[in-house]
């Protein structure tokens, strides 16, 4: 049986062994793998510890000030730096989704790197998890997070070293740690978001004006599958169009938007949720009427194998 309370003691021991007396910073997502690590880190560390929120301008709606509160209640402090247009530039004309998670990758560690190189730090804490690194080594998808695996030396590269204090645990034991460490049950709860956010989950090439539309179905989604058991419940904008006609009656060509809800129990495989009839109607009536240019609402129903999650 895995010991949470143990874990937490061991890791706080190994992160103060590791890092000494120098300075580190941690980046949070608000997701729990990154927010467990960041906390892990403050008990050992305390004020060595910079903990740092990147927007990236591929979040969900309010999730810079959603991470920001989450940590001031716990008495840690964010520093936020507004890096969207960085992530915007380096995926513009880029269709292929492991060339989106290159770019993604090398745009998220260039900016922690100036981060880290102003607050004079070498020293990354990580929440990288097993299932990250699974599923890059075998080739599936190059997680932004995975980098020694596929030959990248951070500290050649980017000027710091990785420490990684919940890389052997999958999701259900990090829940566990989060728990005992008293983050809020928003977190613990928190369904898994990837690290290259919105911008996956919009088949092709991105836009502002995609991920603003895919961020507003993201939002609706969520708000309507709270309280449903799935592993994760989101929406993807694809590449294509579909014809429709307006209340008026008119032609209209509009975008085409995909519910996806999984079961799983830590990401390697899953089953997608039988959904409530009534409840994918209602996503369905929000997505067309509060968001502009929609005209097709599809649900996927494909397992993993032979899908993955994630469209990209
Ligand atoms: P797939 O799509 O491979 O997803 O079945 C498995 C789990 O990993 C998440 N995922 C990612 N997480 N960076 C991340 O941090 C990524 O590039 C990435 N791609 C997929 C996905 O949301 C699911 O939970």
């Amino acid at each position: 049986m895995f010991d949470a309370k143990q874990f937490i003691m061991e890791k706080v021991g190994w992160i103060k062994q590791e890092v000494g007396d120098e300075k580190a910073i941690a980046a949070v997502s608000g997701g729990v793998d990154s927010s467990v690590t960041a906390v892990l880190g403050f008990k050992a560390l305390k004020d060595n510890l910079t903990v740092v929120f990147l927007d990236d301008g591929l979040m969900r709606e309010g999730e810079p000030e959603a991470v920001t509160k989450i940590f001031r209640d716990m008495g840690i402090e964010t520093k936020i730096y507004d890096v969207k247009g960085n992530f915007f530039q380096a995926m513009k004309n880029l269709t292929d989704p492991e060339e989106k998670r290159k770019a993604f990758r090398q745009t998220f560690y260039e900016t922690l790197a100036n981060a880290a190189r102003e607050l004079g730090v070498k020293v990354l804490l990580q929440g990288t998890i097993a299932a990250d690194v699974v599923e890059t080594v075998r080739g599936v998808k190059s997680q932004h997070n995975v980098l020694e695996q596929i030959g990248i030396n951070p500290l050649q590269k980017f000027g710091f070293r990785i420490i990684e204090p919940v890389r052997e645990l999958y999701k259900p034991e990090v829940r566990l740690v989060a728990k005992e460490l008293k983050l809020p049950d928003s977190v613990v709860n928190r369904r898994p978001f990837p690290g290259p956010g919105l911008s996956i989950r919009v088949v092709g090439e991105i836009t502002p004006e995609k991920i603003e539309m895919i961020r507003k179905a993201t939002k609706i989604v969520e708000e309507e599958s709270e309280s449903l058991p799935s592993f994760q419940v989101f929406a993807v904008l694809l590449n294509d169009k579909a014809t429709g006609v307006t209340e008026k009656g008119e032609r209209a060509y509009g975008n085409i938007i995909v519910i996806r809800a999984v079961d799983s129990k830590d990401a390697m495989t899953a089953e997608s949720t039988k959904i409530p009839w009534d409840r994918l109607l209602k996503m369905k009536n929000r997505i067309v009427s509060e968001i502009q240019g929609v005209s097709r609402v599809l649900y996927d129903i494909t397992s993993k194998p032979p899908a993955t999650i994630e469209f990209e």
